[in-house]
């Protein structure tokens, strides 16, 4: 989904995106159909929501932004998948209002649990949004990721008002309203009934490397990916990545 305009784009989006598709492919291998139903709940202007189209699936983006909404359906239009996206205007708390309960393959909540009233709430309704067998993918701010940035900028005393505050906020200048540690977010789909199936720490690096190493340098680009995809896949690395990127699943009833 990288956007060959702005090759440093993938740098946000290559580990989500690699896992998301793997998800689901193995929706469409397990239930046979080509053709998801994929619920995107504060899908924006279409980041994923789009992409996920343009494999063939059918996406409902649910956010109560009508810009956000606006430039959704000029983006789906221009990627010629406007009639696989369709956007509503609602929020993460009032889902089902727009929703269908129990109606969805996959549900994406990615960068939006920062900003909902509620998380827990937010996670249990994309949980009852699922299909039995759906997979659920929850994309948020880390807290470790934003302590070791505002550090290496040199300020210090924010990176540990971080630490301590308990929504992992820096301070009141913080444009972030919340971030999460792997153990918070995990819980969080754990306790909404699903297993966690899958963790990876999302810009490890990206945020703290000077642009130009990675503009200049012949291969750097592709190297730095290539590293995030590594590191992604550690737990040692979590705790300090922008981002955690977790992925939940129904117990089969043959593993309980
Ligand atoms: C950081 S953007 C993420 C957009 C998209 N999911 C992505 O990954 O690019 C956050 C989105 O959450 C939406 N949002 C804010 N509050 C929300 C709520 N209570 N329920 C659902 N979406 C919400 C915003 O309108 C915005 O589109």
């Amino acid at each position: 989904m990288s956007d060959p305009m702005r090759p440093r784009a993938s740098l946000r989006t290559a580990v989500v995106w690699e896992v998301l598709q793997d998800a689901l492919d193995r929706r469409v291998k397990a239930t046979g159909r080509e053709t998801l139903d994929v619920l995107d709940t504060g899908g924006g202007s279409g980041n994923f929501a789009v992409p996920v189209a343009r494999l063939g699936h059918r996406v409902t983006v649910v956010d109560p932004s009508p810009n956000a909404l606006f430039a959704l359906e000029r983006r789906a239009a221009e990627a010629g998948v406007a009639d696989r996206v369709r956007g509503v205007q609602g929020d993460a708390h009032g889902l089902f209002d727009v929703a269908e309960r129990g109606g969805y393959d996959a549900v994406l909540c990615h960068g939006v649990l920062e900003y909902v009233d509620d998380p827990a709430e937010g996670v249990r309704n994309a949980v009852a949004a699922l299909r039995a067998d759906g997979v659920l993918s929850v994309l948020a701010a880390g807290l470790g990721g934003a302590v070791l940035a505002r550090a290496l900028a040199g300020h210090f005393t924010e990176a540990r008002h971080a630490l301590a505050d308990p929504d992992g906020r820096w301070g009141e200048g913080d444009p972030m309203p919340r971030r999460f540690t792997t153990e918070q977010l995990t819980a969080l789909v754990e306790d909404a009934g699903l297993r966690v199936t899958a963790v990876h720490g999302v810009r490890v690096f990206a945020d703290l490397v000077p642009g130009v190493l990675v503009d200049t340098e012949p291969g750097a680009l592709d190297a730095l990916l290539k590293l995030e995809a590594t590191a992604a896949e550690l737990p040692a690395f979590h705790s300090v990545a922008t981002q955690l990127h977790v992925l939940g699943e129904f117990e089969r009833a043959d593993e309980v």
